[in-house]
């Protein structure tokens, strides 16, 4: 290949270099898209950005440069880059500014493109996904959604979990809530009409067998869990919840520690432990962007950042919550009772008014939840527990495993679950089993929460829900 082909790209600096530059300098080069053009009194200004930061940088041309002319003529929206002298900027919104001496449109954009100059709504910008990039929340959401991936990594790479990869396609449904969608090679269009439900015979699919996306790489990494101690997964997770609100999507990503030899206040210490480091790290790397957010998205989350990093999570019973959401004088749209799960409204109660701050329930009725979760001595509940925080809800569901095969056993039997489905998840149990525990962290409910962002769709590049997967 001609190298001489990238040389523009190796002379480049990034705008974040640029506006945090230690002084001034005689050249310097920047490429992005314009974020305005304006002229006033015989100079265009141009703002730049290039993604790297918040920012643009102001590009100044004034009108006895050759590049008057160029410049004079960019519109909003379009690809340039511009070559000149950074020097000290007579304005207060920036420090340094480029007085160009050479102005290149590399692609225009007519009058069509629709991001001009102003304020646009979430939904408008959700239906351009393609181009919501190149404004401010949503540069500012990717960065952030970046930085918390990599403090994720950190944080488990640090304490010497290993990163395993679990499979996407998977023949069982880990949550049993009937919610996988289906992985399929058979001629859809010849079965319709053709068969009635169950009717179809999987042995003839690719796979020789009933298989979907999975909803949770969870029990194979007990699996590995069980060799390994101490492992993580962060990837993909599907779910064909047919529900549409605010904080569901039918792809997301999650990461689900799982930890051998460790019970279930192993793992809340765990998931606190990993929640005040990794949004610690977050607002480290991520100052301006947060900034941003606070000042446009929402007023309160400086104070949700405390709430992570800063206090104390409380710990409390699925009972005592039951028992406090009774005693509240509250009037909630579902009954509250032993045996019914929380609804949102609950969670908001017990969050931002009776803790103020994160809360663990613990101990939930066995009737409510997973078969692997352990059953506890009083028969009735499971050691599961769910962290829920202001305004966003539940962000982490976990629990400490089954590690006992006969009563493993009993409760795949109690859920009317195939035992022969699961004849590797309770070989583990066989040999060599042991206490773990694990969590899911649902990463874009904890973007929700650290960008005040109020709805899951505005967190994920190119969310995908019901009726929805342009793009
Ligand atoms: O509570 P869930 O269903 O737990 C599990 O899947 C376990 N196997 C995790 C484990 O113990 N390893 O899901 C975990 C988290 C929830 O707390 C929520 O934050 C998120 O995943 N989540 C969703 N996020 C977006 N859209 C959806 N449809 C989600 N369903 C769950
Ligand atoms: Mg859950």
């Amino acid at each position: 290949m001609n190298r001489r082909r990238t040389a523009s790209r190796e002379m480049r600096a990034r705008v974040r270099d640029l506006l945090h530059s230690d002084g001034a300098r005689a050249h310097a080069r920047a490429m992005g898209w314009a974020r305005s053009v304006r002229v006033s009194k015989g100079v265009v200004f141009v703002a730049i950005n290039d993604g790297s930061c918040l920012d643009s940088l102001q590009v100044v041309v004034p009108a006895d440069q050759p590049a008057f002319e160029i410049a004079r003529r960019l519109t909003t929206g379009a690809s340039l880059v511009a070559e000149g002298a950074l020097v000290a900027s007579p304005g207060q919104q920036q420090q340094w500014e480029l007085h160009a001496t050479e102005i290149k449109t590399i692609g225009e954009a007519d009058s069509s493109y629709p991001l001009q100059n102003k304020r646009h709504s979430l939904e408008f910008l959700r239906s351009i996904a393609h181009l919501r990039p190149r404004t401010n929340t949503f540069g500012a959401v990717f960065r952030v959604r970046n930085a918390l991936s990599y403090a994720i990594h950190r944080f488990f790479q640090e304490r010497n979990f290993q990163w395993i990869h679990t499979p996407i396609i998977s023949g069982c449904d880990c949550e049993g809530a009937g919610e996988m969608f289906r992985v399929t090679t058979l001629d859809i269009e010849e079965l319709v009409g053709k068969c009635r439900p169950g009717e179809v015979d999987c042995s003839k699919d690719f796979f020789g067998r009933r298989t979907g996306l999975t909803v949770s790489g969870q029990l194979e990494a007990e699996l590995l869990a069980l060799a390994l101690s101490d492992v993580y997964t962060f990837g993909p997770t599907f779910r064909a919840e047919n529900s549409n609100t605010s904080r569901h999507v039918a792809e997301f990503w999650m990461v689900e520690p799982e930890i051998a030899f460790a019970d279930l206040a192993d793992d809340i210490s765990l998931a606190e432990d990993f929640l005040r480091s990794v949004t610690l790290e977050v607002m480290n790397r991520c100052e301006d962007d947060l900034a941003f957010f606070a000042k446009r998205v929402e007023k309160r989350v400086p104070e949700r950042l405390r709430l992570l990093t800063e206090s104390s999570y409380e710990v409390m019973t699925y009972r005592e919550a039951v028992a406090a959401l009774q005693r509240s004088g509250e009037s909630f749209e579902y009954p509250v009772h032993f045996g019914a799960d929380l609804q949102a409204e609950h969670e908001r109660y017990l969050t931002e008014k009776l803790t103020a701050g994160p809360l663990f329930v613990t101990d939930y009725p066995k009737n409510i939840k997973a078969f692997y979760m352990r059953l506890n001595d009083d028969d009735e509940t499971v050691a599961a527990t769910d962290l829920l925080v202001p305004q966003v809800g539940e962000i982490i569901g976990g629990s400490q495993r089954e590690e006992r095969l006969d009563v493993l056993e009993a409760r795949i039997a109690e859920q009317g679950l195939e035992r022969d489905d699961y004849w590797w998840y309770l070989d583990v149990r066989r040999y060599g089993t042991v206490p773990h525990a694990g969590f899911g962290l649902g990463f874009d409910r904890l973007l929700m929460y650290i960008t005040g962002l109020q709805n899951i769709r505005d967190v994920i590049p190119f969310p995908r829900t019901p009726g929805h997967a342009d793009f």
